[in-house]
């Protein structure tokens, strides 16, 4: 089969001057697209700014035969930034929203300094750049467009309450993104990445650090973002030349009544714990109406007083 290729389309990449957005923008200059270098150039902690991290990436793009610009603005104005792709190449294809910083403290700890500057960059970033390519988009009746979420955001961790909920924001902003995109053949997905990089420098172990090359993550990206790729609305986490589909998902659970009128007690729930949260025989609902869906006919199984209510001696209710 012939190589996936992205001649003719403009592709912002955020946070490209380092890291994995430099990755990304490698790949898909060497793919044929017209690259947005974004990165504001500053530290770690979102302090100070430099042209200096785009354009390096802007140069060896070019030295490699490639077309790009390199752009320096704040993700935060993320308008300027889709500015810079229309006002150098006439359109925008694929948005990458990629930029990062890290404010780690503990919980008890955190400043608002702290919560809104990892905050703003992050997820605000990421609304105004989405924000201000989406009607060109779907003008075009196209665009594919990537939130960069973290495990810390799906799972949590120590010392990161500010940006794990920025990042799981984002998998709630690109959830809807993705339902209102569909009909214009916009799809948004997320990548959850792990990779060396400034940001893991003192954080992941050193025995995995020379194995996590952003490089093996960026393929990934690029699939997501080819216009042969139907994908939409889905979490693809990916480390170390490893790709896998991550979801939510809901337990069967448990009625807590056995009719319509019975009140439902705090033993109710004491007693059917282990069913409420065992998750053996979970699904994942595709969308709110499938959840919508579900409760309406756990509702009908409790009026018709058929469905998977237990035995007389039964306290268990599962539907
Ligand atoms: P990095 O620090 O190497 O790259 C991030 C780039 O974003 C930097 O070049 C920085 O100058 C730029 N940037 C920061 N604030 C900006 C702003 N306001 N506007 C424009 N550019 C800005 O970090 P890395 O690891 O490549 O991270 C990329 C993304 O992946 C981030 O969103 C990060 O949170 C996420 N991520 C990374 C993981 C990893 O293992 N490296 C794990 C999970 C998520």
């Amino acid at each position: 089969m012939a190589d996936l290729r992205f001649d003719g389309r403009v592709v912002v990449v955020t946070g490209a001057g380092a890291g994995l957005g430099k990755a990304y923008a490698l790949l898909f200059a060497s793919r044929g697209a017209k690259v947005v270098v974004n990165d504001l150039g500053g530290g770690r902690h979102g302090d100070g700014s430099s042209s200096k991290a785009a354009d390096a990436v802007v140069d060896e793009i070019k030295r490699n035969g490639g077309t790009a610009v390199a752009d320096y603005n704040s993700v935060v104005d993320g308008e300027k930034i889709i500015k810079t792709a229309l006002d150098n190449f006439g359109r925008v294809d694929i948005l990458i929203n990629n930029a990062g910083i890290l404010r780690d403290k503990s919980f008890a700890k955190i400043t608002d300094q702290d919560w809104d500057l990892v905050h703003s960059v992050h997820l605000k970033g990421s609304f105004k750049t989405t924000q201000a390519a989406f009607p060109v988009f779907k003008k075009q009746n196209y665009g594919r467009i990537i939130m960069t979420a973290s495990n810390s955001g799906l799972y949590g961790n120590f010392g990161q309450a500010n940006y794990s909920s920025a990042k799981l924001g984002l998998v709630g902003l690109a959830n809807t993104v993705a339902i209102e995109g569909r009909k214009n053949n916009i799809f948004c997905n997320v990548i959850v990445p792990t990779a060396a990089s400034r940001l893991t420098e003192d954080i992941l172990p050193p025995d995995l650090y020379a194995e996590l090359k952003p490089e093996l993550i960026a393929p990934v990206v690029a699939y997501l973002c080819h216009e042969s790729c139907q994908e939409n609305g889905s979490i693809i986490e990916s480390a170390a030349g490893w790709a896998g589909r991550c979801t939510i998902v809901r337990a069967n659970g448990s009625l807590l009544r056995r009719r319509p009128e019975d009140d439902v007690s705090i033993e109710n729930v004491r007693d059917n714990w282990s069913i409420i949260r065992d998750i053996s025989n979970a699904q994942r609902l595709e969308s709110i109406q499938d959840a919508t869906g579900a409760l309406m006919s756990s509702l009908d199984g409790l009026r018709s007083g058929t469905d998977g209510v237990g035995g007389e001696e039964s306290d268990v209710f599962q539907f």
